[in-house]
């Protein structure tokens, strides 16, 4: 047997800027300028649907921004307006779409993919760029609070197939992150809240004093104030970064996933509300259920699940949602998320849990009877709340 190691060394860069696509603003050709070979640098541009609805100039903006470093970029074509959101990762047909764009480019493993949109899209546009002459270079433009601050920062790609989310995909570096805050403000409040969510999720994994500082600007987050929302998608991308950089498993070869902190409810409620919940709305509810059951027993102590669970409702999420009292073939229909969570990541069921604030734990068996009797507390609670 021949055995040897193969190491592969990346860099992971994400930049933030306002205005990328402003006059004078050299976020994006900064970072381009890593590739360090020839100029001009070939880019294809892909635009998500939905961002060029809440940006009526942002085609213009893109062209002439490129006009403006005509030698040193090339921008090909105009860029290409596709769908973006969930059904776009629901359709086939814009994969084969997408390479053929890609052909006809003539981008090679020189050029650069260049991707703005929402999470679903990035996914898309990531899958079919690291499948394309076997992955050419993907520069991600986040444009929702979600993937700014946590998946567009990540390294996977994928789309839903076989009727299963992210069933066809690949594990990809992209060679840079930009993340322009100000398409931020194109969002619904619902969309700019969600990100605040995975924030406290992966302070409650690594950062005491990050979920410390969440808790004095509450009040300023309840209110999506600029400063304090730009303030946690910062810090919350460069935590999800360095997770992924430093864990030991960015391709995630084990069948630990930290960063689903609350998740194994989040995506099964999700499905049960027929996608009524979002996903930012569904992981506050599934962390809320995690951390009471570990309180039940005995992993947290009493005091820190309030605190965290204070915080979670002082910014503006429901601790509690009625699908998770649905009950299917006698037991709550929720529970069957445990087993489609190990599925999923293959493997012993490992289920992330927060025994204090900055501090995770990993689980491999949970006690059902406790999780219902956490569920039940939840909604005690959350009855006596509206009375
Ligand atoms: N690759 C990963 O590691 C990873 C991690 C977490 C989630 N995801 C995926 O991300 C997807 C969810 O992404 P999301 O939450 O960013 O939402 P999304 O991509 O589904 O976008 C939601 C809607 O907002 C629109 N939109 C996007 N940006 C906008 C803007 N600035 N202004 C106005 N409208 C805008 C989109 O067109 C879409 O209609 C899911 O498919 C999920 O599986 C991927
Ligand atoms: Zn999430």
């Amino acid at each position: 047997m021949i055995e040897r190691p193969i190491h592969l060394e990346f860099a992971h860069r994400v930049v933030f800027t306002r205005g990328a696509f402003s006059p004078g603003n050299s976020s994006l050709d900064d970072v381009l300028a890593r590739a360090g070979d020839a100029i001009p640098r070939r880019v294809l541009v892909f635009v998500d649907g939905g961002v060029v609805g809440g940006n009526q100039n942002l085609l213009r903006d893109i062209t002439r921004w490129f006009s403006a470093k005509d030698g040193e970029l090339e921008l090909i074509g105009s860029p290409v307006v596709l769908p973006g959101g969930e059904p776009c990762k629901n359709d086939w047909s814009l994969v084969p779409e997408i390479w053929s764009e890609i052909n006809r480019s003539k981008i090679d493993r020189h050029s650069f993919v260049l991707a703005v949109g929402g999470g679903a899209f990035l996914d898309l546009v990531g899958f079919a760029a690291s499948t394309a002459h076997r992955g050419v270079r993907l520069v991600r433009m986040p444009t929702t609070s979600l993937s700014q601050g946590d998946g567009g920062v990540g390294v996977k790609n994928g789309v839903n197939f076989f009727g299963k989310k992210n069933w066809v995909g690949s594990f990809a570096v992209p060679f840079a992150v930009v993340n322009d805050l100000t398409f931020l403000d194109s969002l619904p409040d619902k969309a700019r809240r969600a990100g605040i969510i995975e924030a406290i999720k992966v302070a409650l994994i690594r950062d005491r004093s990050f979920f410390e500082e969440m808790e004095r600007r509450a009040e300023q987050l309840r209110e999506l104030e600029r400063d304090a929302l730009e303030m946690v998608i910062r810090k919350s991308a460069g935590l999800h970064v360095d997770h992924i950089a430093t864990s030991g498993d960015p391709y995630e070869l084990g069948s630990a996933r930290p960063l689903d902190f609350g998740h194994w409810t989040a995506h099964k409620l999700e499905q049960i509300s027929g996608f009524s919940i979002g996903h930012g709305e569904a992981v506050a509810v599934g962390m809320a259920v995690d951390l009471v059951y570990s309180k039940r027993i005995g992993l947290i102590s009493a005091e820190d699940c309030q605190r965290i669970l204070r915080l979670i409702e002082s910014v503006g999420f429901s601790v509690f949602h009625e699908s998770l009292v649905l009950r299917e073939d006698g037991e709550l229909h929720v529970l069957k998320g445990l087993e489609e969570f190990r599925e999923h990541l293959g493997g012993q069921l490992t289920i992330t849990l927060v025994p204090e604030i900055g501090r995770k734990l990993e689980v491999n068996e949970m006690d059902k009877n406790e999780i219902c009797a956490a569920i039940e507390e939840l909604q005690m609670d959350s009855f006596a709340k509206t009375k």
